[in-house]
């Protein structure tokens, strides 16, 4: 019967089947770093109120630290006997040192490990996350000085409403990307709390000290509810929920941009290192890059939607159900991390068709809402000014011209104190040029965020 950390109740052995049901190291061993830090510090902790002896805490350190490198050179033999990372690190160490080994779990359990070894992973997986958002924003405003001289149509209902400068579109992706970046700050508050300690679910009768472990890993916090530590997973949900969005956001753009690239749009050339080829149309050149960051971000949802469900109406504390909290957290993290890697690239490669932008942009009548707002401050009451121009865009519409295009007895049939002025709000750079509240597309606007965030990015 192999020997089980738990087999002093059991009389039969486990069968094959259940241990290859119940196994997680095929998954949880990439938590081994984490796992092998939290146990130094806890063992440290162990010495230092005198749980173990200054020899026995530096024997397992250094045997852990042994462990660590057979790991990382793919020495390690995996059994899925030994079910998790934990049970292979601590088996490991007590084959390597003896007895010494066995003392390694004194005031611990999986349940806090488990939550600590997550606690720590999620830490570092945020940090880097955040990172390559900076890096994608970046990428964004690299672009902004090179595109000021472009104007594109903005849409809302995928009609041309406004014209809008092309950095303008770039900056609102940085704003929804410094949100995510912000909801991983905020996430990281609540994930960098120390777990271990709370032991199976009600603390120890053992005088541990869990601030000092809290210190040594770098905890901001100490958890104050056992109960609450071995069954919490809220940062992983938060965690993946923010990973979630993100993907939302590459999606949104993914989409826009396969638009853009389209014969159709003729806005954006994508970068040909960033897109493939048809093994049957030789003249194509697929936007595939931008097509899979749109279809993985159903994967992350999907990722989000399984924790939701797992942890729905699980009794305190710690049940077996939350082991399978680690592959939709482990999936969504690698899918938002390689989307993220090829956005960067992808932004800053693709070129602007000018001519191509420019040839149709003074279709759509993307000037009618600045006239609007010039009668306005001539002192024409809104919904009189906007029916007033409504009229004027039906004239140049059936007659398939600009507003520009219109004589000036059309524009004081309909309002007899307009005259030739009425022209220099007209076009489409006027219209872009009239704009200067705050946030707007007027240049001014815009150039003064550019600076901002070129600052804010360092
Ligand atoms: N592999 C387990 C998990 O990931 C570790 C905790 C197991 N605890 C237990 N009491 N069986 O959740």
């Amino acid at each position: 019967m192999a020997e089980k950390a738990w087999n002093g109740v059991f009389d039969e052995a486990t069968d094959r089947r259940v241990e290859e049901f119940t196994e997680s190291v095929s998954f949880d061993r990439r938590l081994y770093a984490q796992d092998i830090e939290g146990s130094i510090a806890h063992a440290r902790m162990l010495e230092k109120v005198g749980l173990i002896s200054d020899g026995e805490c530096q024997q397992i350190v250094q045997g852990l630290g042994e462990i660590r490198r057979e790991i990382e050179q793919g020495r390690f033999q995996f059994r899925v006997e030994l079910e998790d990372i934990h049970m292979h690190i601590e088996r490991a160490l007590i084959d390597r040192i003896g007895d010494t080994g066995r003392k390694l779990h004194t005031a611990r359990s999986r349940n806090d490990q488990v939550a600590t070894d997550m606690r720590l992973w999620v830490r570092e997986a945020i940090g880097q996350t955040d990172s390559r958002l900076a890096d994608l924003q970046r990428a964004y405003v690299g672009r902004c000085d090179g595109d000021m001289d472009v104007i594109l149509p903005g849409y809302t209902h995928l009609q041309r409403a406004q014209p809008v400068l092309a950095p303008h579109y770039w900056l609102a992706y940085c704003e929804k990307l410094q949100r995510d970046r912000d909801r991983l700050a905020d996430c990281r508050r609540r994930t960098n709390v120390l777990g271990l300690g709370a032991a199976a679910m009600a603390g120890t009768s053992l005088p541990i000290d869990r601030d000092a472990v809290a210190a040594w890993l770098g905890f901001d916090a100490v958890a104050a509810n056992s109960l609450d530590v071995s069954s919490d997973r809220d940062f992983l949900l938060e965690f993946v929920f923010t990973l979630t969005l993100i993907a939302e956001h590459l999606s949104t753009w993914a989409e826009e941009w396969i638009l853009w690239s389209t014969v159709e749009f003729s806005f954006l050339k994508l970068p040909q290192a960033f897109c493939t080829g048809s093994s049957i149309m030789p003249q194509k050149v697929n936007p595939d890059v931008l097509e899979l960051i749109r279809g993985k971000t159903a994967r992350v949802v999907g990722s989000l939607q399984t924790l939701l469900v797992l942890v729905k109406g699980l009794p305190l504390a710690y049940n077996r159900d939350l082991q399978e909290d680690k592959p939709p957290v482990f999936d969504a993290f690698d899918t938002v991390r390689a989307s993220l890697e090829v956005a960067a690239p992808l932004v800053a490669g693709a070129e602007l068709n000018r001519e191509a932008i420019l040839e149709r942009l003074d279709r759509g009548h993307l000037d009618a809402t600045t006239l609007m707002e010039y009668l306005i401050r001539r002192n024409v009451p809104q919904r009189t000014a906007h029916g007033l121009v409504g009229r004027l865009v039906r004239k140049a519409l059936k007659r398939g011209v600009r507003l520009s295009d219109l004589p000036l007895s059309d524009f004081t049939e309909e309002s007899p104190d307009l005259d030739e002025r009425v022209y220099e709000v007209l076009g489409v750079e006027r219209a872009v040029a009239a704009m200067t509240s705050y946030g707007s597309t007027g240049p001014e606007q815009v150039g003064r965020q550019i600076a901002d965030w070129k600052v804010r990015l360092g």
